[in-house]
């Protein structure tokens, strides 16, 4: 993660919402300048007036008919952030606005560079962030499309580095990507409620059980990122010999979770398919 990137220039959103809120956050988090400004466009109120309080020029089509111009004149990173569905008639709407030195960069699951590129002529990139980008743990895949020249990429990059660690893979990936960090965070939040309830079944009261069980996860996987071990060395470690764990271990390992989480990252990526084909 770059601490250091400098002179970004004007970014716009177009659709804040859970992901691009995010993003945002984890911009101004970061403190990195803009030149220019972050700049975001929701259809509702409700969801514009919130990232004002973070000093972003957020304005609702509700509210503003000349909202989407105002927010992309001058703007050089234009970010899709409206769900997959959204993408075609956003793209219709603002190819006569953007400026020409824009470029597109959409987080959508699913839509195909070539189908963005259809529809305007600036370059277009395609991102997979995941929700940690909100507290600058993200991980975000680019794939670069039609006319993303390597300062285009490089400069994605570093918006995307602000909030976390990227991946820059070519967009036959990207799905595949999406599938294990994009969705992760919610497969790694399933287990976290599982635990909860398991520790629940043992019989702690609800309070006590969230402690046990999301105190445990977000304390492993700090001593993960901190120890720089593999996560194989850190399970061996608490697993003794004919101890309690080794029995706990041995109930999981008969459930398959590689397999598990195969079919799961598997179903991830032919939804991702089903979607790029509309
Ligand atoms: N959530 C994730 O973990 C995640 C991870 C990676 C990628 N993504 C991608 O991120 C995208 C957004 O997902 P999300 O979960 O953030 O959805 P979301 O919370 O529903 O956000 C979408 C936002 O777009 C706004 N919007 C809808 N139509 C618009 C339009 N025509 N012009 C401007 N704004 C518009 C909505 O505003 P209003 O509510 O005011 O209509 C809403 O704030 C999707 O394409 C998804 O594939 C999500």
């Amino acid at each position: 993660m770059s601490d250091t990137a400098t002179g970004l220039p004007a970014i716009a959103f177009i659709g804040a919402g859970s992901m691009g809120g995010a993003l945002i956050r984890g911009l101004v988090a970061a403190g990195v300048s803009v030149d220019g400004g972050i700049r975001a466009v929701n259809r509702t109120e409700a969801k514009a007036a919130p990232l004002r309080e973070l000093g972003v020029t957020s304005l609702a089509y509700e509210t503003q008919d000349d909202a989407t111009e105002r927010v992309l004149r001058g703007a050089k990173v234009v970010v899709l952030g409206v769900k997959p569905a959204g993408i075609p008639d956003v793209l219709d709407e603002i190819a006569g606005l953007l400026e020409p030195d824009a470029v597109v960069v959409s987080i959508a699951a699913g839509v195909t560079l070539a189908s963005m590129a259809d529809r305007v002529t600036n370059p277009v990139v395609r991102t997979m962030p995941n929700t940690p980008s909100l507290v600058r743990q993200g991980i975000t895949g680019i794939a670069a499309g039609p006319r993303a020249t390597t300062s285009i990429v490089a400069l994605v990059s570093r918006v995307f580095e602000t909030v976390g660690r990227v991946v820059v893979l070519p967009e036959d990936r990207i799905d595949a990507l999406s599938a294990i960090s994009g969705s992760g965070p919610a497969y790694v939040y399933l287990f976290a409620e599982a635990l909860t309830e398991a520790a629940r079944r043992l019989g702690f009261g609800e309070e006590d059980a969230r402690v046990l069980a999301e105190g445990t996860f977000v304390g492993a996987a700090a001593l993960l990122d901190a120890s720089g071990e593999d996560p194989a060395e850190l399970r061996r470690r608490v697993t003794s010999p004919k101890g309690t764990t080794e029995r706990a271990i041995a109930v999981l390992e008969a459930a398959d979770l590689p397999a598990t989480f195969t079919a799961a990252a598997e179903a991830a990526v032919a939804r991702a398919r089903e979607l790029a084909q509309g």
